[in-house]
C-alpha cells in the first residue's frame, strides 16, 4: 500500500520550531504528574530538538531537596517513565540544567527566594528571563500562588520577556467556583499569559479530528442534522482510582472528565469551521458550540444523566474490588465512578441530534473513541429478500488505544441470495505514520514556550463546560444513589445507561 510520503500529502500546515529560550518552573515538582509525564515530556523534546539550545527546569515543593538530590531523585526514576531509553549523554545535559528550590507556596518568602534563584539560573544557563510557570500541585493552591507570582512581580511582562502559566486541572468544583478561579488568575495575569491545560488536546487522534473534518472536503457536507442519527462520544478505562481514591472520591467521574476531556470531544465533532486556524477563531468556534449547548433541567437530568459505581468483579481476568474497598475511599462511598449524559446541542447543525457521551472506571474495555451514527438509508429495498433491517453507516474516529478511523457500511455477503452484512474500511494511524513515542504533553509544553494557545481551554469554555455539568451535579448531590455500587467491574456499566439510548430505538456501539 502507498505510504503517505509517496502520495505526496504529507504537507506542513504549520512548521514546528524549537520553544522560546526559557525557565520552566514546576510547582509540585515531587508529585507524581512531574516524574510520569513533565520530565520524560521535556526530555523528549530535548531528544528531537525541540527545547531551546538555552532552557533550565526549576522545580518547586515543600520537600526538602537540594539542586543535587533533586538531580539525583529523577536520575533515579527516569528510565521507569521515559517513553524509550534514555540517551545517557543527553540525560547528563538535561540535568546540568536541572535546579530546586524548596517551600511552602503559601509563604511570601518562597518566591522572593524563588525571584533571586531564577535570577542566578538566568545568568548560569543565560536564560532570557522568560518563565513558564507549570502548577502542577492540588488545585487549592492555584489561586494562591498566581496571587504570590503577582505580588513579587514574577507574572510582570516587560521589555522581551514572557511569563506564562500553565494551570492543570481541575480549573473550578462548579461553575461558581470555576469563575470564581477564572476571576482570581485574571487579577494577576492577562487572558493571553494564562494556559489552562487539557491533556486531551495534546493527543494525536484529538487534534486529527480538526484535519479529518475540515481538511477534506467529503466529510463536511454530511455533517449535520439531515445525514447523522446522533453522536456517541465514549471514553473508556479499564483501570479502577488505583492510587487515587482520595482524589477522586472529592471528584467522581463527572467532574474528572465531563467538564474538560469529554466536552473537548463534543465540541472536536460538533463546532462550525474556524476562520483559520488562528488560535482564536479556533477557540471562538469552539465556546460558541459548548454555549450551544442545553443547560437541563433537574427533570431533565433525571431522564439524561446516569451514574454508577462499581462493584467488584474482574479486570483482563484478574478478580478486583469494589470502588468502596480500594484506598482512601470511604466504605459508604457515593461518588460516581461512571457517567453518561445526553447532551442537545441547539443550533442549525444538530437541532435533534443527540450526543450521547459516557465514561467510567472498571469498564470492560480500555476505549476513548467517537462514533458518528448515520440516518439509515430511506427506503428497504431489499425486504423482499428478507432483509429487514439495513444496519445505518457508522464513522468511528478511535482515540486510543488502536488509533485509528473506521467506515462501516453494509455490502452483500457472495452467494446466491441477497444476503446483507456489515463491513469495514479501517484507517489505522500506526499502519500509515508508525509511532513516536511520547507522553502526550510534549506538544502542550512547546505549543506554550512558543506562545500558541490554540489547545488550551480560555476561560470562557471552561466555564460553558461547566455550565452544563453543574446541574447534574446539583441534582445528584441532592438524590444520593440508592443502588450503588450498581455495576460489576468489567462490564459496561449500569443497565440504565443503555436505556438511555434503548428508549430512542438506539444502542452504544460495541466496541470491539
Ligand atoms: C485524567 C483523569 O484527567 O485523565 C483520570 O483524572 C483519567 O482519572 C485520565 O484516568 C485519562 O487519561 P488518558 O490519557 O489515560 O485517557
Amino acid at each position: 500500500m502507498a505510504t503517505v510520503e509517496e502520495q505526496e500529502v504529507g504537507q506542513q500546515l504549520v512548521t514546528a520550531h524549537p520553544g522560546d529560550p526559557c525557565t520552566i518552573v514546576i510547582f509540585g515538582a515531587s508529585g507524581d504528574l512531574t516524574k510520569r509525564k513533565l520530565i520524560p515530556a521535556i526530555y523528549n523534546l530535548l531528544r528531537t530538538k525541540f527545547m531551546p539550545e538555552r532552557f533550565a527546569v526549576l522545580g518547586v515543593s515543600i520537600d526538602n531537596f537540594t539542586d543535587e538530590s533533586f538531580r539525583e531523585q529523577l536520575s533515579g526514576e527516569v528510565s521507569q517513565y521515559a517513553t524509550e531509553k534514555v540517551d545517557r549523554d543527553l540525560w547528563k545535559t538535561f540535568v546540568s540544567r536541572l535546579y530546586y528550590f524548596g517551600g511552602n507556596f503559601q509563604d511570601p518568602e518562597l518566591f522572593a527566594g524563588l525571584k533571586a534563584k531564577l535570577g542566578a539560573i538566568d545568568k548560569e544557563q543565560d536564560t532570557p528571563g522568560n518563565y513558564l510557570f507549570y502548577l502542577a500541585t492540588a488545585p487549592q493552591f492555584f489561586g494562591e500562588i498566581v496571587r504570590q507570582l503577582g505580588d513579587a512581580g514574577l507574572s510582570r511582562q516587560e521589555g522581551n520577556h514572557w511569563r506564562r502559566v500553565i494551570i492543570e486541572k481541575p480549573f473550578g468544583r462548579d461553575l461558581d467556583s470555576a469563575q470564581a478561579l477564572n476571576r482570581e488568575v485574571k487579577s494577576v495575569l492577562a487572558e493571553n499569559q494564562i494556559y489552562r491545560i487539557d491533556h486531551y488536546l495534546g493527543k494525536e487522534t484529538v487534534q486529527n479530528m480538526l484535519v479529518f473534518r475540515f481538511g477534506n472536503g467529503i466529510f463536511e457536507p454530511i455533517w449535520n442534522r439531515r445525514y447523522i442519527d446522533h453522536v456517541q462520544i465514549t471514553a473508556a478505562e479499564t483501570v479502577g482510582v488505583e492510587e487515587r481514591g482520595g482524589y477522586y472520591e472529592t471528584s467522581g467521574a463527572l467532574r474528572d472528565m465531563v467538564p474538560n476531556h469529554m466536552m473537548q470531544l463534543v465540541s472536536m465533532t460538533g463546532m462550525e469551521p474556524p476562520l483559520s486556524f488562528d488560535s482564536e477563531a479556533v477557540r471562538d468556534e469552539k465556546a460558541k458550540l459548548l454555549h450551544a449547548i442545553q443547560v437541563a433541567s433537574p427533570e431533565e437530568v433525571l431522564t439524561r444523566a446516569v451514574r454508577g459505581q462499581y462493584d467488584a468483579g474482574t479486570e483482563d481476568n484478574h478478580p478486583v474490588p469494589a470502588y468502596r474497598h480500594e484506598p482512601h475511599v470511604n466504605p459508604d462511598s457515593q461518588v460516581e465512578t461512571y457517567a453518561a449524559l445526553e447532551l442537545h446541542i441547539d443550533n442549525w447543525r444538530w437541532a435533534g441530534v443527540p450526543f450521547y457521551i459516557r465514561t467510567g472506571k472498571r469498564l470492560q474495555k480500555r476505549a476513548t473513541e467517537i462514533t458518528i451514527q448515520f440516518k439509515r438509508a430511506p427506503k428497504l429495498l431489499f425486504q423482499e429478500a428478507g432483509v429487514e433491517r439495513m444496519t445505518a453507516n457508522m464513522l468511528v474516529v478511535r482515540i486510543q488505544p488502536d488509533e485509528g478511523i473506521s467506515l462501516r457500511f453494509s455490502a452483500k455477503v457472495p452467494g446466491p441470495s441477497v444476503k446483507i452484512g456489515s463491513v469495514d474500511m479501517n484507517f489505522q494511524y500506526s499502519h500509515y505514520f508508525g509511532t513516536a513515542p511520547s507522553t502526550g504533553y510534549e506538544t502542550l509544553l512547546l505549543d506554550c514556550m512558543i506562545g500558541d494557545p490554540t489547545l488550551f481551554q480560555r476561560d470562557d469554555m471552561v466555564e460553558a463546560g461547566w455550565r452544563v455539568i453543574t446541574p447534574v451535579l446539583d441534582v445528584w448531590k441532592a438524590l444520593p444513589p440508592r443502588d450503588f455500587p450498581n455495576y460489576r467491574s468489567g462490564t459496561w456499566g449500569p443497565k440504565e445507561a443503555d436505556h438511555l439510548l434503548e428508549r430512542e430505538g438506539r444502542y452504544w456501539r460495541d466496541v470491539d
